[in-house]
């Protein structure tokens, strides 16, 4: 193992000029030589891509700035319309947020992102990730943006044997030693290209990287130790029942969720309580309701066992909206998606 640690300004100078000759063409990046992205839409990928990859993220990117070209717009949008428009994309507090920011950047910005960390992090449902990326990449501000994998590339060049997630402060200041006036939203994105296909978490590619003969993790003969990770407890379970109610034309029975809470605000098949106990619970009229089996989903802090039950009524009741299959499919979070679509199996 190399008894130094890595050289700061060798690998700065290494990883920034691998990222221009490699940097992965996204929609939401100024092309080589092009003015920089305008801030709106590096917030909003930023905010899409905190939780999920560039290949699931980027058709909801579309999506959105097509429909929505201006933050102005975005924040003129009807919260059900915004909260559809994110199903599929999960962790749904995040579309509340970006809706309470758009229009506070209209509102009280008059259309115009602050230009600073701090201004950033002032406007709501904007966290510490956030504002540094925007910061950095809309900016060009010196600002250290750390996510799970500039966290993984600093675990590995440092080879820190410290655990996440007491580890993250550690790795944090790691790679703050990295940031500079200089190109700081090239940096930022260099080394999230990095961890995305080189450094990758299971199969990293050591030979084609650029800061390989840096890295210390590698010289242990085995990289992918790093980060440690602190054994995790087993997600608790929790089982429901999902209710898919079809009138006679084949519409579905579906109503908005309470705005506070898990799926806030999101569309919604009727449930029982989510307990760790065997479900139970009125159904939510009376009909001949039959399963049609199980589904389970996997969610932040637990695993659910959704068992569906499906039943037809004659008229269609005013409680609950009806909606075709196809389109409540579109606007439903994953969960019910896949209830809708185990009743329709
Ligand atoms: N992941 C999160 N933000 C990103 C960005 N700007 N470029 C590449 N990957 C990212």
């Amino acid at each position: 193992m190399p008894d130094v640690s890595p050289d700061i300004v060798f690998v700065r100078s290494r990883l920034l000029a691998w990222y221009d000759a490699h940097a992965r063409s996204l929609p939401w990046r100024a092309t080589a030589g092009a003015a920089r992205t305008e801030p709106y839409r590096v917030w909003l990928s930023e905010v899409m891509l905190q939780q999920t990859t560039v290949p699931h993220a980027t058709p909801y990117f579309h999506a959105f700035t097509t429909r929505w070209p201006r933050v102005e717009d975005l924040a003129a949008a009807e919260d059900a319309e915004v909260m559809a428009a994110w199903a599929g994309l999960g962790y749904y507090a995040r579309a509340r947020n970006l809706l309470a920011c758009a229009r506070a950047v209209a509102g009280r910005h008059g259309g115009v992102f602050p230009d600073t960390e701090a201004g950033l992090l002032a406007l709501p449902g904007v966290g510490a990730y956030t504002a540094a990326a925007v910061a950095a990449i809309a900016f060009d501000r010196a600002a250290n943006v750390v996510d799970g994998n500039v966290e993984r590339v600093m675990a590995r060049l440092f080879a820190v044997d410290a655990p996440v997630p007491a580890a993250r402060p550690e790795l944090r200041r790691l790679a703050g030693l990295f940031v500079t006036d200089e190109r700081p939203g090239d940096w930022a994105q260099a080394l999230m290209d990095l961890g995305a296909t080189v450094c990758r978490p299971k199969s990293p590619d050591c030979a084609i990287c650029p800061v390989s003969d840096q890295c210390r993790g590698l010289a242990t003969g085995e990289p992918t130790r790093f980060p440690v990770k602190a054994k995790k407890a087993d997600r608790p379970r929790r089982r429901g029942l999902a209710y898919v109610l079809f009138d006679r034309d084949g519409r579905v029975a579906v109503q908005t969720r309470p705005g506070k809470g898990l799926l806030g605000g999101m569309l919604g098949l009727p449930t029982s309580d989510w307990t760790a106990e065997e479900p139970s619970g009125q159904p939510p009229v009376p009909a001949d309701w039959r399963t049609a089996g199980a589904v389970e989903h996997v969610f932040t802090h637990f695993s659910l066992t959704l068992t569906v039950l499906v039943a037809q009524v004659q008229s269609a009741d005013d409680a609950w909206r009806w909606m075709a299959p196809e389109a409540a499919r579109a606007a439903l979070p994953t969960v019910f998606a896949k209830a809708l679509d185990r009743a329709l199996s």
